[in-house]
């Protein structure tokens, strides 16, 4: 019999997950035909065959727009997958961290701190999200990260003056949330809202895609929020203790 792994990642090849297996060295990130999430006894043979003491849940149905119309696809990936990985998290004493979403908010005012009232959400998606996250809760150890990204450049000719958020490149939130997680044991909380200062989207995409244009989310068909951001004071506070130790 062999040690078991420190950390087992799910969603290892998504944009996230690959983020984080360069950054989070030695950990297991079985890809979905080695651990399909839906099927609880995959889950529980990847997790006898490895042992890990922690498990980091980045795997996801992400296509907002298609959950619309795949509802059922997405309920059974991020509700009944996160649950399937909760029972054998809990019957092996497993830490647990759950990456979330600022979606789980209404999205008017911004600002929202980690003890604020969740919804009304504004797509099926983000309640997909929102269930997972009270499933991840039965845990007695575990951490739900709360974040939103994007691709490491802007890939649309033109960007939002009227949508706020504190969302940042998936290159400066991945090491913050790597950090977060080589801590996460040390957090006296359950949740954490780990992201950036509040800017509007605009400002966002000018950062690597200078000729970008103001567009506004009237343009649009989908439901956009005005202000999604979130309070990241909690997140400031502990990453600056972790730099004066
Ligand atoms: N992108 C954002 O702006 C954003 C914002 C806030 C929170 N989040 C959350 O952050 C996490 C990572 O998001 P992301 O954008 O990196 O996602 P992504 O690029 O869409 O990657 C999702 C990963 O989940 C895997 N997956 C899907 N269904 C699975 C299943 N049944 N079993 C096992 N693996 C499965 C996918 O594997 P395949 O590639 O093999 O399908 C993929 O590796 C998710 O929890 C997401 O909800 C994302």
């Amino acid at each position: 019999m062999t040690d078991g792994a420190a950390m087992l990642l799910t969603g290892g090849a998504g944009r996230l997950g690959t983020e984080l297996r360069a950054l989070l060295g030695g950990v297991v990130a079985p890809g979905e035909e080695a651990m399909d999430i839906t099927d609880p006894a995959a889950v529980a043979a990847v997790l006898d065959e490895h042992r890990p003491a922690m498990l980091i849940h980045a795997a996801a149905y992400t296509d907002v727009a298609g959950a619309e119309t795949n509802r059922a696809l997405c309920w059974r990936v991020n509700v009944e997958g996160t649950r399937n990985l909760v029972v054998e998290a809990m019957r092996r004493g497993i830490f647990f961290v759950h990456i979330s979403t600022d979606y789980v908010f209404e999205g008017t005012t911004g600002g929202y701190a980690e003890d604020d009232p969740v919804g009304p959400v504004c797509n099926y998606y983000a309640l997909t999200k929102l269930a997972a996250e009270a499933v991840v809760r039965v845990l007695p150890e575990h951490l739900v990260i709360r974040t939103s990204f994007r691709p490491r450049q802007w890939a649309h000719p033109a960007a939002f003056t009227d949508v706020y958020t504190s969302q940042d490149y998936v290159d400066v939130i991945a090491p913050m949330i790597a950090q977060v997680i080589r801590r996460a044991r040390e957090i006296p909380h359950t949740t954490l809202h780990v992201a950036t200062e509040r800017k509007s989207a605009y400002d966002l995409a000018r950062r690597r895609r200078p000729d970008v244009r103001p567009g506004s989310k009237r343009e649009v068909a989908v439901r956009l929020p005005d202000d999604i951001s979130l309070d990241v004071s909690r997140y400031r506070r502990l990453a600056s203790q972790w730099r004066d130790a």
